[in-house]
């Protein structure tokens, strides 16, 4: 296997006696750190010199004063070159990586599909964050399900199947897998800094020429306005550009659940509704829009336009579906997913939200149920928490849909021991998740904005 190994920092400053207080001073203070004070505060949190203490008041200065662009490709380069860095081996390998939502799936769709229209999909994953779900949280719920492939593994998958998913392991941009861990539970998730270093780490690391960016807007998203969202497009597009690297970037709406199923089990089951032709139309519209950027950006379609025809002929002739089957089964998974999903672990009591009036959908507040997931073990409290993978919300309604007094909302699939929690919830909740209105809700739009910057040169 070709690796690149860890790159010295050519700035070579003399570096003054550090103290990681010291740095986390000059942060809080709103100073610029340096590439080799970046690096240094890097190298003596992963050799165990700094704590994470240290680290969580650092990613807390760096949330509150932020990174200018410099700062973030240092942190970016430090984070990468902390594991090994695969070379790019094949002009198609296209990658893509969202950054978080509630009921954000639209991986265990996208990849298959690319997949099928030729492109090579590497796909390293990331784990719950705060209230939005993680991808490899959400595959592990399949039963022998293997995430933690070695770096052989993964390239002989990636080159001889065409693809692969899996969590990120001591390997890859090991810096990101502790101080991701670490913000998911002190409030330093939302940082355009952090964001962009964290997934430009471990997608640089794969060895694509390019990556499709979702970045989510909206009440459920870390960015919850169109200039901040712009913010993260700008500094994820010039991060890639600056690595040489193809990026599509998409604004997508996330002030509402993508999708009807939030939690790991049941959203795996939706996708594989939707690569069946089923499914919501919100999830099928934004999956095409991405896996049609890949197909693009990989050179097999002359337009993006284009890529979204071959994806759509994919999804409706079956072979995207048997593509997620065969990635399933090549990682140890069950053969017969797609046909059996009592394979899945699903919670066994299902109690119903029921609408205290009619009308049309004005809100159903994302956080609140992302949160709620959390709070009954879908996701977790602390970085060493253990996932419960059948615990979960459908939406029997969403947005723009219509509904009648005591008709349900949506089912809640839990414990029984968790009847006085998920009562309470409803009771507690429901006038901050929902309001129905008696006018039509206004039309959703999905997909905001797009911008595509092609760098790409083989380094
Ligand atoms: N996804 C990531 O991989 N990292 C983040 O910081 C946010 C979303």
């Amino acid at each position: 296997m070709n690796t690149k190994h860890k790159k010295k920092s050519s700035e070579d400053e003399e570096l003054p006696k550090l103290s990681p207080a010291s740095l986390i001073a000059k942060k809080r203070d709103g100073k610029n750190l340096s590439k080799s004070e970046i690096q240094w505060f890097i190298d003596q949190y992963l050799s165990g010199q700094i704590a994470d203490y240290q680290m969580s008041a650092m990613l807390m200065a760096i949330y509150l004063k932020g990174m200018d662009k410099k700062e973030t490709a240092a942190l970016t380069n430090t984070m990468l070159y902390s594991g090994r860095v695969l070379e790019l081996k094949n002009a198609h390998v296209i990658d893509k990586h969202s950054t978080g939502g509630v009921g954000d799936k639209t991986s265990f769709i996208v990849a298959p599909l690319a997949c099928a229209c030729g492109v090579k999909v590497p796909m390293i994953a990331g784990r719950g964050l705060g209230h939005t779900g993680g991808t490899v949280d959400k595959i592990e719920a399949i039963p022998n399900f293997n995430s933690g492939l070695t770096l052989n593994e993964f390239e002989k998958n990636l080159y001889t199947n065409g693809l692969v998913l899996m969590g990120q392991t001591e390997e890859i941009a090991p810096a990101d897998k502790r101080m991701y861990a670490l913000r998911d539970v002190t409030a330093t998730v939302e940082s355009i800094p952090l964001i962009t270093a964290s997934i430009m780490s471990k997608k640089l690391a794969e060895g694509a020429r390019g990556f499709v960016f979702d970045i989510k807007v909206g009440r459920g998203a870390f960015m919850k306005d169109i200039k901040s969202a712009r913010l993260l497009m700008k500094s994820l597009t010039e991060t890639g550009a600056r690595f040489k690297r193809d990026v599509l970037a998409s604004i997508t709406d996330m002030s509402v659940p993508l999708g009807r199923a939030i939690g790991n089990s049941l959203e795996v089951i939706e996708c594989i509704e939707v690569l069946k032709g089923r499914g919501p139309e919100d999830l099928k519209l934004v999956s095409l829009h991405l896996a049609g950027g890949m197909v693009y950006l990989a050179g097999l379609a002359k337009t993006h336009a284009e890529g979204i025809k071959q994806v759509t002929k994919v999804l409706n002739s079956g072979e995207g579906l048997s593509w997620f089957q065969k990635m399933i089964t090549w990682q140890n998974g069950p053969d017969n997913l797609i046909d059996h999903y009592e394979i899945l672990p699903i919670a066994p009591v299902k109690t119903p939200i029921l609408a205290k009036k009619k009308g049309y959908f004005h809100k159903i507040a994302p956080i609140e149920l992302g949160l709620f997931l959390v709070e009954m073990g879908g996701g977790r409290k602390r970085k060493e928490d253990k996932i419960d993978h059948s615990v979960g919300i459908v939406l029997e309604k969403h947005w723009g849909e219509q509904i009648n007094k005591g008709e349900p909302i949506a089912y809640i699939y839990h414990h029984a021991h968790q009847t006085d929690l998920v009562n309470s919830f409803i009771q507690n909740s429901y006038d901050e998740i929902f309001k129905i209105s008696p006018s039509p809700s206004p039309k959703r739009k999905l997909i905001l904005e797009t911008s595509i910057k092609r760098s790409f040169k083989h380094v």
